[in-house]
C-alpha cells in the first residue's frame, strides 16, 4: 500500500501526509553543483543546466561503464499501455489466476460467498490484497513448492456492500460492527499454500499450476496470530503491555507489504503501514513518548478496530504500536511454528527484505522506509550463514548491525552504523540501549545524518553483478530547495531507481558508489525530466516503481503502483529493465494490470519458466471515479454479476514451455 492508496475512507487525510520527518538532515542541495561539475569533467562535454540532468544519457553511461555487452537481455513482444477492465501480457504468454481472495487455503475453509462472509471463513480463506510473494521449492524442484503470500490490507469499500467511499471516518466508525472489523482482522496477514504443476501427458506440454489441497503446510496468518518477540527489542519495557507484561509475545502482523525469502527457506514479511491501525490522537500527548510515536505517524486512525481491541487504542494501551512495523520471519515448512519479529532490523515502515549472502557468508538484508523523506537500511549479520545445516541459521536474524545510508554528492555513499554508545546514539540523546536504538530506528537514523529519499520501496540485489537496485516510488512534496543528488527532482511525482555498487563487490563494506539508473515518467514531456533510454517505446516508460524482482539470470523487473489514467495515462503493471550495456535505461511493458489495480509481488521460479505476480485491490477507484462492491469499476477476474473485484496471484508461463522474457532458451 502506498500513500497514494489508502482506503478511501482516509485518502482526504493522507492527501495531506507530507511525511513524518522534520529532523534537520542536509538534504545536500548546497553541494550538488560540485558533485555536477566533476561528473560534466568525467563524463565529457555533457551541457548540464538543472539538477535533473544528473543521470546523464544512457549511451554515455555505457560508454563510461566499459560495458560492451550489445546484446539485449531481454525477448519479448512488448504489449501496448493502456488501462481497461482486465489484464494483459506479451503475446505468447498464458495467464492463469492460481488463486483470489476468499478461495481456499485451510482444507476446512467454506465456499467463498461475498455475500455472506464471516470471520471464521476468512480466516481459513485467502486473504485480501496480495503483496509480497516468495516460491520456496519443494524437493528442489521448479514445477512444486510452497507461495508464501503476504495480505497487506483491506479495502471496506470493495469487500461489502453499502460502505461509501467518501464516508468520514466518523461516520465508518460509528457504523462499523464487531463482526466486521473481525473479518478485517483475518483477511490481514499471509497465506502459506502448496501448488504444483502436473505435468501433461505430453512431455513437451507442462501443466498448469494448481493449489494443493489438504496440503499439511497450508496455513494462514492473521492479525492475531500469536508471534514470538525476538532480537534487542524483546523483553524491552517499551515493548510491554497489560496483555504482555512480558514484551515477549504479540499478537498479528499488520500491513505486510513486501518481504523475501531467505536461503534457509524462511520467508521475511514486512511491517509497513502500521500507524494506520492505532487510534486516539487526542490522546496523543498525554502518552509518554508522544514525540516518538509522532515520528512514526501514529495514531494515524486509518482503521476502526479500536472499536472493540483496546490494544489499538492509544490512550489504553499505548505501548502495542512499539509491537509493529518489524520484520517477521515465518517458517513455512513448519505450520505450528510461531512467527518471529526480528527486532535486530529496525523499526520503520518496512518495504521489503531484499537479500544477499556475502562473500564470507554473512547474510546482508537490503531495507526500505516507504515514507517520504525516509531512509534506506542494511542490516548484516554476525554469522555467515550455514548452507549446510539449516537449524544454524534458525536466530541468525537476532544478533548484526543495523545501518542506514547517506548517499553523497560525490556519488558516493557511507553506510552508518545504528549502534547504541556509538556516535549520537547515547543516554544523551534518548538512547539506552539498543532495544531503544531498534524501536526508534528512525530517531536514530535522523541523528547519524542519514539521506533523506523519495520513498524507499523495494531493494533488490543482483548475485549476478553485486549491484543493488533500490525503487523510489514518487515524493511531489520535495521542493526545489530540497533536492539533493540522490533525489534530484522537485515535485518527484513518477519516482527513480537507483543503482548501488558495494565498494570491492563486499556487501557489508561501509562505503558504496551509486548512480541514479532512470527518473522515470513521460519522457515526451522536457519538464517531467524521466531518463529513459531513448530507445524506450511510448508504452515502455512508467512510473512511480514499487516492487522489483531480480531474475536467475540477473536481469531487472519492476512493478509499479500509482500509474493511472490521472497519472500516467496507463495502468500499474511489470516492465522489463535493462540495466547493462547500450540498452541500459531501456524498459519495456511486460504485463499489465486491470483498472484500479497496483502490481505486487513480481517472483519467479528457479527454472525461470513461471513468472508469479500479485494484483492487489484491483478495481479500487479514486475521488473522480468511485468504486465499490456494489458498483465496482471491473469484476475482475471473475467477471461475474454479483461478485466483486478480487485481489489474486496470477501465473504467467510460456505457452509451449521456455524461459520468460527469453526467445530461445
Ligand atoms: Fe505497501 Fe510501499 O507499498
Ligand atoms: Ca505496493
Ligand atoms: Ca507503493
Ligand atoms: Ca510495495
Amino acid at each position: 500500500m502506498s500513500n497514494n492508496e489508502l482506503p478511501n475512507s482516509v485518502l482526504a487525510e493522507n492527501a495531506e501526509d507530507i511525511g513524518s520527518n522534520p529532523s534537520g538532515n542536509p538534504t545536500m542541495g548546497d553541494i550538488i553543483a560540485s558533485r555536477l561539475s566533476r561528473r560534466d569533467v568525467m563524463r565529457g562535454a555533457l551541457a548540464v543546466t538543472a539538477v535533473s540532468a544528473a543521470v546523464s544519457p544512457a549511451a554515455l553511461l555505457a560508454a563510461c561503464s566499459g560495458e560492451t555487452t550489445t546484446t539485449p537481455s531481454f525477448s519479448f513482444a512488448e504489449i501496448s499501455a493502456g488501462i481497461d477492465e482486465t489484464h494483459h501480457v506479451a503475446s505468447g504468454y498464458d495467464t492463469d489466476i492460481l488463486i483470489r481472495w476468499g478461495d481456499k487455503v485451510l482444507a476446512d475453509a467454506p465456499a467463498f460467498d461475498p455475500a455472506k462472509q464471516t470471520s471464521d471463513a476468512q480466516a481459513r480463506q485467502f486473504g485480501y490484497n496480495n503483496d509480497f510473494i516468495g516460491f520456496i521449492p519443494l524437493d528442489g524442484s521448479s514445477d512444486h513448492g510452497l507461495l508464501v503470500v503476504n495480505h497487506e490490507y483491506t479495502n471496506a469499500e470493495l469487500m461489502r456492500a453499502g460502505v461509501d467511499p467518501k464516508a468520514g471516518k466518523a461516520v465508518a466508525f460509528d457504523k462499523i460492527t464487531a463482526d466486521e472489523i473481525a473479518i478485517e482482522m483475518m483477511a490481514h496477514g499471509g497465506s502459506v499454500i502448496e501448488i504444483r504443476r502436473e505435468k501433461a501427458g505430453d512431455v513437451k506440454t507442462r501443466g498448469k499450476w494448481a493449489v494443493v489441497a489438504d496440503s499439511k503446510y497450508a496455513r494462514r496468518i492473521t492479525a492475531e496470530t500469536e508471534m514470538r518477540i525476538s532480537g534487542p527489542a524483546a523483553g524491552h519495557e517499551r515493548m510491554m503491555t497489560k496483555a504482555d507484561p512480558t514484551g515477549l509475545a504479540v499478537h498479528g502482523m499488520l500491513n505486510n507489504c513486501a518481504g523475501a525469502t531467505t536461503p534457509w527457506g524462511t520467508w521475511l514479511t514486512c511491517e509497513e503501514n502500521i500507524n494506520g491501525y492505532f487510534w486516539g490522537k487526542g490522546a496523543l500527548n498525554k502518552v509518554a513518548d508522544a514525540a516518538s510515536f509522532k515520528r512514526y505517524g501514529i495514531p494515524a486512525e486509518w482503521y476502526y478496530w479500536a472499536k472493540v481491541h483496546d490494544r489499538f487504542d492509544m490512550s489504553k494501551e499505548p505501548n502495542e504500536a512499539n509491537r509493529f512495523g518489524w520484520v517477521v520471519e515465518i517458517d513455512p515448512l513448519d505450520p505450528a511454528s510461531r512467527p518471529v519479529k526480528r527486532t535486530a532490523l529496525g523499526r520503520f515502515k518496512h518495504e521489503g527484505a531484499g537479500n544477499i549472502v556475502n562473500r564470507d557468508g554473512r547474510f546482508v538484508v537490503y531495507q526500505g522506509d516507504d515514507e517520504r523523506f525516509e531512509y534506506v537500511y542494511r542490516f548484516v549479520t554476525r554469522r555467515p550463514v550455514d548452507m549446510d545445516n539449516r537449524a544454524n541459521n534458525k536466530d541468525i536474524l537476532d544478533e548484526g548491525t543495523l545501518y542506514v545510508a547517506r548517499f553523497d554528492a560525490d556519488g558516493t555513499g557511507v553506510w552508518l552504523p545504528l549502534e547504541y554508545a556509538q556516535g549520537p546514539l547515547t543516554a544523551a540523546s534518548g538512547f539506552r540501549n539498543q532495544g531503544d536504538v531498534v524501536i526508534h530506528a528512525r530517531i536514530a537514523a535522523d541523528l547519524l545524518g542519514a539521506t533523506k529519499m523519495d520513498r524507499p520501496e523495494d531493494i533488490e540485489a543482483n548475485p549476478k553483478t553485486g549491484k543493488v537496485y533500490v525503487m523510489l516510488t514518487n515524493n511531489s512534496k520535495r521542493s526545489t530547495a530540497a533536492v539533493d543528488a540522490a533525489n534530484p527532482r522537485a515535485d518527484n511525482r513518477f519516482g527513480h531507481i537507483i543503482e548501488i555498487t558495494p565498494d570491492g563487490g563486499d556487501h557489508t563494506a561501509r562505503t558504496f558508489a551509486w548512480e541514479v539508473l532512470v527518473q522515470c515518467g513521460d519522457p515526451g514531456l522536457a519538464e517531467v525530466g524521466a531518463t529513459f533510454n531513448p530507445r524506450t517505446t511510448s508504452s515502455g516508460w512508467f512510473g512511480m516503481p514499487d516492487n522489483c524482482a531480480v531474475d536467475a539470470m540477473g536481469r531487472l523487473w519492476v512493478a509499479t503502483d500509482g500509474n493511472s489514467a490521472a497519472t500516467t495515462g496507463r495502468a500499474d503493471g511489470i516492465w522489463a529493465m535493462e540495466t547493462k550495456g547500450e540498452e541500459r535505461g531501456t524498459s519495456k511493458l511486460f504485463f499489465r494490470c486491470p483498472v484500479g489495480a497496483e502490481m505486487c509481488g513480481p517472483c519467479f521460479t528457479p527454472d525461470l519458466e513461471t513468472f508469479f505476480v500479485a494484483v492487489q485491490h484491483p478495481g479500487e477507484g479514486d475521488d473522480k471515479e468511485p468504486s465499490t462492491f456494489d458498483k465496482p469499476i471491473t469484476r475482475w477476474p471473475d467477471f461475474k454479476p454479483g461478485m466483486p473485484p478480487r485481489p489474486a496471484i496470477v501465473a504467467i508461463t510460456k505457452r509451449g514451455g521456455g524461459k520468460i522474457g527469453r526467445a530461445h532458451v
